[in-house]
């Protein structure tokens, strides 16, 4: 395509077209392209627009020159706020400005990039920009190179800066624990620098890569909202500024560990992608931006994958307790109840019987299985369902085989204690024979027996993450797993990954383009879980949302929730069961069963479609999935009410002039309807009740009374 080289005086814009966004940059006269429109799509002819240093009045006791916001702001030379870059060569070249800039269109109107070149610190900066028609997503990617004569010390290299208007003023992000991810929280933006770093090594149960940026009228359905989204494994860094123009800028990168990123002459280092979104239809509409965009990027590439299959993990089940015979019987249970993927979890490899040993010996233990796993697979395979097996590749326990050959494998630090968790390091996957031992072993599991699903897990934080040489390497470990797994996918690309990191440590984008689904918490606890999924959901479509019922009493919490309520949390997700269905009840049997098969005939709707969220004043919480014509909707009660009577549930996406037939297809316990009450709510339960789109948008839908904890599941469907 044509490389323009920027002439300075005459004004020029990028504009780039979402479905229902757009964005303007306005070509500099000396450096990058300045940011100048990020919101709903404006209209074809945008008129005459003027230059920035145009429409911007000059502040007093302020340097001469204009320094609006460019894509790439870098400090130094007049600007003042985060520098998308800073980097070094031994204290020189600190301040770079990147006078030289030329643009080429990779699809007109929709993606460019941007090469800027500073001719005294000797670096060039790449800016790929993209814009999609489809789903409003903004792809952002940044790369870096050396052109000196020596060696440049990156401190920091953002993968993109987006500017936020005036009127954006608060900030939803989310933290957690193991045992308690994604929890929200709301942050002003304020003349201090609002910052999150991840420096766990992996994307983290505590600090997720992402956040919404939007102003006070913004809720789930109605208002303006950006987000934005790391698409990376690793650690993390993103703030956002006020400036002086009121706007805001956000940056977010990978966060570099000191020395990490030294780049040698001629070399270049290349960021993550950022991936963002802007809706005016509120924080379900930048959602669903995202639902997309992640379909499109995952391994299906956009293609609606098979029905997510119901799976049994066997580790809240049995946990280490592996015995062959009994393992065919818990399998033997699992299919009887409709189940159609056994994933057998941690235990089956050679001693280990606890989590101090074994890891990094990848042969099936034959005190468990005398004649290795391949019986337990076929029997699987015989009996109608899909084998899966745990792994943990990336670890090794100090008490292995492995260890014991190679212990120079190991992450550590010269001279400096092993820091371990869960009794175990990591192995060092910057090193080519490493991730080639791995992928042998790896291969060979999948090569042996008929594995349709392997569940990855990493269940510890990355200390130090140093090399042989002793340099930082975190991000050459995300790298080298990255390879390791595509490495995998290529070699078998019926293998369906599922990305656990003691549950939901390693939950991005990143991940999820090579992996088809994530496990969200290791808590089952129903009430927790549905808070989880409802920020889970913000990001992630909810097909790749490992979903699992849990025994009662939730082994992570102590608390127990009826079956139907465990059930209906999990349903949305990409469902199972991680219990001994043995153990259960025949209450709790017949109602696991009930929920199986209302799952599998519901999964059209509640997977590669739209969600929707929300919640009243009064406890009760609500998600919507499928399409704004025809819906599952569950309404969830999280408190006690204190109100009497529970108001209509408004659902903004009903389409006017449309008339529904609305269907509770189950309340509270086990899937028993209690008794109805009032016509309407008799109504839904026997197929004649309806209202029209306007009055479920505007008014609402009357919600039959429900208990703490429990749930109520509809169809809701247009004529
Ligand atoms: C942590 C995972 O999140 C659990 O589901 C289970 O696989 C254990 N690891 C096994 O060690």
């Amino acid at each position: 395509m044509n490389a323009v080289t920027v002439p300075p005086d005459a004004p020029q814009f990028l504009r780039l077209d979402g479905r229902a966004s757009t964005i303007v940059f306005e070509i500099a006269a000396l450096g990058a392209p300045l940011w100048r429109y990020w919101g709903q799509r404006l209209d074809d002819d945008l008129g005459t627009l003027y230059r920035a240093s145009a429409v911007r009045p000059r502040p007093t006791f302020a340097l001469d020159g204009d320094f609006p916001l460019s894509l790439f702001p870098t400090f130094g030379l007049g600007w003042f706020g985060q520098s998308a870059l800073l980097a070094h060569r031994e204290g020189r070249d600190f301040a770079q400005d990147f006078s030289q800039c030329s643009i080429k269109w990779e699809r007109p109107g929709g993606a460019f990039v941007a090469t800027l070149n500073d001719p005294v610190a000797q670096i060039g900066i790449e800016t790929s920009v993209a814009l999609s028609p489809l789903s409003d997503l903004l792809t952002l990617k940044t790369r870096l190179w050396n052109f000196g004569a020596a060696a440049l010390d990156v401190t920091s290299l953002a993968a993109g800066v987006l500017r936020i208007p005036a009127d954006a003023t608060r900030i939803l992000y989310f933290s957690g624990r193991h045992n308690n991810e994604f929890i929200p929280y709301e942050d002003d933006i304020s003349p201090a620098l609002w910052r999150r770093e991840n420096r766990r090594g992996l994307t983290s149960h505590d600090c997720f890569p992402g956040a919404l940026v939007f102003g006070r009228g913004a809720c789930n359905q109605t208002g303006a909202v950006y987000a934005a989204h790391l698409a990376w494994s690793g650690d993390s860094v993103q703030t956002i500024e006020r400036l002086d123009d009121g706007a805001a800028a956000w940056h977010l990168g990978e966060w570099l560990a000191p020395g990490e990123c030294r780049i040698a002459p001629g070399a270049h280092y290349e960021t993550p992608e950022l991936l963002a979104t802007y809706s005016d239809a509120g924080f379900d509409g930048a959602a669903q931006n995202f639902h997309a965009a992640i379909r499109a990027r995952g391994p299906w590439r956009g293609l609606a994958p098979a029905p997510r299959p119901v799976h049994l993990n066997t580790w809240e089940g049995v946990y280490f307790n592996h015995r062959f015979d009994d393992l065919k019987d818990l399998a033997q249970s699992a299919a009887a109840i409709g189940v159609e993927r056994f994933v057998l979890d941690d235990g089956w490899f050679e001693g280990r019987n606890d989590d101090t040993t074994s890891l990094g010996d990848w042969r099936a233990d034959r005190r468990k299985y005398p004649d290795g796993l391949r019986p337990l697979a076929d029997y699987v395979r015989s009996i109608g369902m899909e084998f899966g097996l745990w792994v943990e590749p990336e670890m090794v326990s100090q008490d292995s085989g492995l260890y014991r050959a190679h212990p120079d494998w190991a992450l550590a630090l010269d001279r400096r204690r092993a820091v371990t968790g869960r009794n175990q390091l990591a192995l060092d996957l910057s090193r080519a024979d490493v991730g080639a031992y791995l992928f042998e072993v790896l291969d060979g599991l999948l090569s042996s027996m008929p594995i349709a699903y392997l569940k990855w897990d990493h269940n510890r934080d990355l200390a130090p993450a140093s090399g042989a040489d002793g340099r930082a390497i975190y991000g050459a470990q995300t790298r080298g797993f990255y390879r390791l797994i595509d490495r995998i996918r290529h070699a078998h690309p019926s293998v369906e990954i599922e990305s656990c990191a003691g549950g939901g440590g390693r939950i991005d984008a990143g991940v999820l383009a090579r992996t088809h689904r994530v496990w969200t918490s290791d808590c089952l606890d129903a009430d927790m879980r549905l808070a989880m999924h409802r920020g889970f959901l913000q990001f992630f479509p909810p097909e790749v949302m490992g979903a699992h019922v849990g025994a009662a009493p939730a082994h992570a919490t102590g608390r127990s929730h009826s079956m139907a309520f465990r059930a209906m949390t999990a349903l949305t997700g990409h469902f199972g069961v991680e219990l001994d269905p043995r153990r259960l009840s025949a209450a709790d049997r017949a109602g696991l069963i009930f929920w199986i098969n209302q799952h599998k005939e519901l999964r059209p709707l509640l997977h590669g479609g739209l969600v929707w969220r929300g919640q009243d004043q009064d406890g009760l919480v609500w998600q919507a999935h499928g399409a704004a014509r025809d819906f599952v909707l569950i309404v969830s009660r999280t408190a006690p009410a204190a109100r009497r009577i529970a108001a209509p549930l408004r659902l903004p996406f009903a389409v006017p002039g449309a008339t529904y037939r609305i269907d509770e297809i189950a309340h509270a316990e086990q899937g028993v309807l209690p008794a109805a009450g009032t016509e309407l709510f008799q109504a839904m339960r026997s197929g004649g009740a309806s209202l029209r789109g306007a009055w479920l948008a505007q008014e609402g839908l009357p919600i039959p009374p429900l208990a703490p904890a429990s749930a109520a599941l509809f169809r809701v469907k247009a004529s």
